[in-house]
């Protein structure tokens, strides 16, 4: 049966969008870009390695040894340098890198010459503490200028920095700083978060009273004002250690394959990884897709509106716009804060021209209404991009019309954490766009679309989204962990890095992502894994057993779903149902609490007990039930069925 909704989904997606001839005409990536790339992809990267400054030019480019790649390996170069000094050195010290704007309204800008004495200043500081080269330093803050300030700081003196977004929880900060023993935590007194302030110290002082052996100093940006505890002998003030430091800081000498960054994402077991990311290749990477993908030029403004808490906030808010040379915008909060057009008054302030942000944002603004967008001059855009989910085609309409005013290409960019730069994307000069898709492989990426047998399935297939040659900006393993590195990427199929992704490829080469084949749910672009929601839950002492999974939803692309049956056959009560939504956002982070909640007596499982997730999805979803012969016990499944799952009364 196709519904209304059904036929005009297709309609939607069956719109073409060739590239206006005007961006087409001076785009930096021009249709001839695959090809070049095609005929010598390790010497097209190494070019563009080339673009950046190094302490010694590489000779090598790539060594590949399955699974393992080393790219550039014997160039050394230091990415604060690359992404500040470079640029201040050429004459460009009084271009602003960054225009911010604070959530109570508070603006200022910063220019690359500010910026870069505002990192060697921090450097010092540093080093003074004793943070030294291959060290690891967690940083736990809100969108102030102080976090990319502390990133780079890190990258100046060689220590690796680990940054854990600020809506995690005390439990997900002493995991981290644990797993990779950081000498050093960065946080602020606050952050604010919808006018509230989010009390980011003294989750840190939780976190830190439950044991790191590792760490020896606590350093603390002045944000909110509040009253924070200062431990005397660990914790400093940021403003009083770079009061007296000179802004002028020698920068280390680093190899190209020195650790510059781990970040911690979910995968399908309770244990977040530490992906690893190093210093030429992840350059190399980020620089290039900022400049293609983005089109970026000079006199544009740039404007990725993610956190620098996660991936996209390191590659396209710091890194990439950096090394460029670009001026971006730094927003604090949230975008209906003190009303649901601050997005659109931060585009028309700043003339920004570039836009990237992502489908749950969007899904918000179409419910909002168009006029809310309608009260700015927004004729300053002219390319806008879409990042961590698959993006409805509705959604993608909206944003091209109402955001785009029907002008702007817009590029749906598929990538991770794990691979570090853009990889599944359109050009805009040069790609027909089609709503939902993601369109093609970025140049020098190779991806494929294979079946169960890891054979590639003809145009017009679907199945597992995998990557075949090695590319700069991959991971180089999970931190301590190389077996589970092998195990997650390289095991399902020989050669191939597997994604994760479910995907198909229409006729003409084109990738429409499906959503992830594993236990991972995506929550408003956040990855979340099934099991980390149930062993919070379980850890709560009146549960007895907990399963989890992901619900389609309007705004957040997924929502959780979590069936709990409790100790003794208590049938569980609204309050417990929200004290048990409470422990998950206090144990993971307040963007993991459960949206829905239904207690069972039982949960549906096989005759050799494993829990049957296919079903509790279909019930969530509301779909007719599958096949249910290989139950231990039908009546599980009656009984559920008849309860509708209830819905959290409160929303983050
Ligand atoms: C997962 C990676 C990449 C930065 C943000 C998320 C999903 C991401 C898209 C897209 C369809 C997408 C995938 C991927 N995803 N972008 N354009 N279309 N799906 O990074 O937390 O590492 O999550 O996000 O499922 O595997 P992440």
């Amino acid at each position: 049966m196709q519904t209304k909704d059904a036929i005009d989904t297709l309609l939607v997606e069956s719109r073409r969008f060739p590239p206006p001839p005007e961006v087409a005409k001076n785009a930096n990536a021009q249709p001839g870009v695959y090809e070049e790339a095609q005929s010598d992809p390790v010497g097209w990267w190494a070019s563009w390695a080339r673009k950046l400054e190094w302490m010694k030019p590489f000779t090598q480019t790539l060594e590949w040894n399955e699974p393992f790649a080393k790219w550039f390996a014997d160039g050394e170069l230091n990415a604060s340098v690359n992404a500040l000094d470079r640029h201040v050195r050429a004459g460009k010290g009084t271009r602003v890198a960054y225009y911010y704007e604070g959530e109570p309204g508070d603006r200022w800008s910063i220019t690359y010459q500010q910026l870069l004495d505002d990192v060697s200043r921090f450097a010092n500081a540093l080093r003074k503490l004793g943070v030294k080269k291959g060290d690891r330093v967690a940083i736990y803050m809100g969108m102030i200028p102080e976090l990319p300030v502390a990133m780079l700081a890190c990258a100046r003196i060689g220590a690796a920095h680990s940054v854990i977004f600020g809506g995690f929880s005390p439990d997900s900060i002493l995991d981290r700083v644990n797993d990779s023993q950081c000498v050093a935590l960065v946080t602020a007194d606050g952050a604010w978060r919808r006018g509230n302030k989010v009390p980011l110290k003294a989750n840190c002082d939780s976190a830190i009273s439950k044991g790191m052996p590792s760490l020896k100093h606590v350093i603390v940006a002045k944000r909110t004002d509040q009253h924070v505890h200062m431990e005397p002998g660990r914790d400093h003030w940021w403003h009083e250690l770079v009061a007296a430091e000179p802004t002028t800081c020698e920068p280390e000498r680093m190899n190209a394959e020195d650790l510059l960054y781990l970040l911690y994402t979910s995968g399908t077991t309770a244990r977040p990884k530490g992906i690893k990311h190093t210093t030429g290749g992840y350059l190399t990477g980020v620089t290039a897709t900022h400049k293609l993908v983005f089109d970026y030029k000079d006199d544009d403004v740039y404007w990725c509106a993610a956190d620098i808490g996660w991936v996209t906030g390191h590659s396209y808010i710091v890194y990439g716009p950096l090394c460029n040379g670009a001026t971006s915008v730094i927003y604090e909060g949230t975008p209906d804060y003190p009303d649901k057009d601050r997005l659109w008054s931060i585009v028309e302030r700043y003339k920004v021209s570039i836009l990237y942000t992502a489908p749950t944002a969007i899904r918000a603004f179409m419910k909002w209404g168009p006029e809310y967008v309608r009260k700015h001059d927004l004729r300053s855009l002219r390319i806008l991009g879409s990042v961590g989910e698959p993006i409805n085609p509705e959604a993608w309409i909206w944003y091209y019309e109402h955001i785009g005013g029907s002008r702007c290409p817009v590029v749906d960019t598929w990538w991770q954490t794990e691979t570090g730069a853009i990889m599944i994307t359109p050009l805009p000069g040069v790609t027909t766009l089609k709503p939902g898709s993601a369109t093609k492989p970025f140049p020098a990426i190779f991806a494929d679309v294979v079946n169960d047998a890891g054979e590639s399935v003809a145009l017009g297939g679907g199945g597992y989204c995998v990557i075949k040659q090695p590319w700069p900006s991959m991971l180089r393993g999970i931190w301590g962990d190389d077996d589970r590195y092998v195990q997650t990427y390289w095991s399902k199929f020989q050669h191939l890095y597997l994604a994760g992704d479910g995907v198909k490829r229409d006729e003409e080469g084109d990738f429409w992502f499906m959503g992830r084949i594993d236990d991972v749910m995506n929550v408003s672009g956040h990855r979340i894994s099934t099991t980390e929601v149930e062993s919070a839950l379980v850890d709560h002492p009146s549960v007895a057993e907990a399963a989890v999974c992901g619900k389609l939803d309007e705004i957040t692309g997924q929502a959780i779903v979590a069936f709990v049956s409790l100790k003794g056959g208590d049938p569980g009560t609204n309050d417990l149902a929200e004290e048990l939504r409470d422990h998950v956002a206090t144990k993971l982070g307040r963007f993991t609490r459960p949206k829905y909640l239904t207690f069972t007596p039982e949960l549906p499982k096989t005759r050799s007990g494993k829990i049957m997730r296919r079903l509790l999805r279909d019930i969530a979803e509301g779909r007719m039930l599958g096949d249910t012969t290989t139950l231990a016990d039908s009546g599980v499944v009656e009984e559920l069925r008849s309860r509708a799952i209830t819905e959290a009364a409160k929303e983050d």
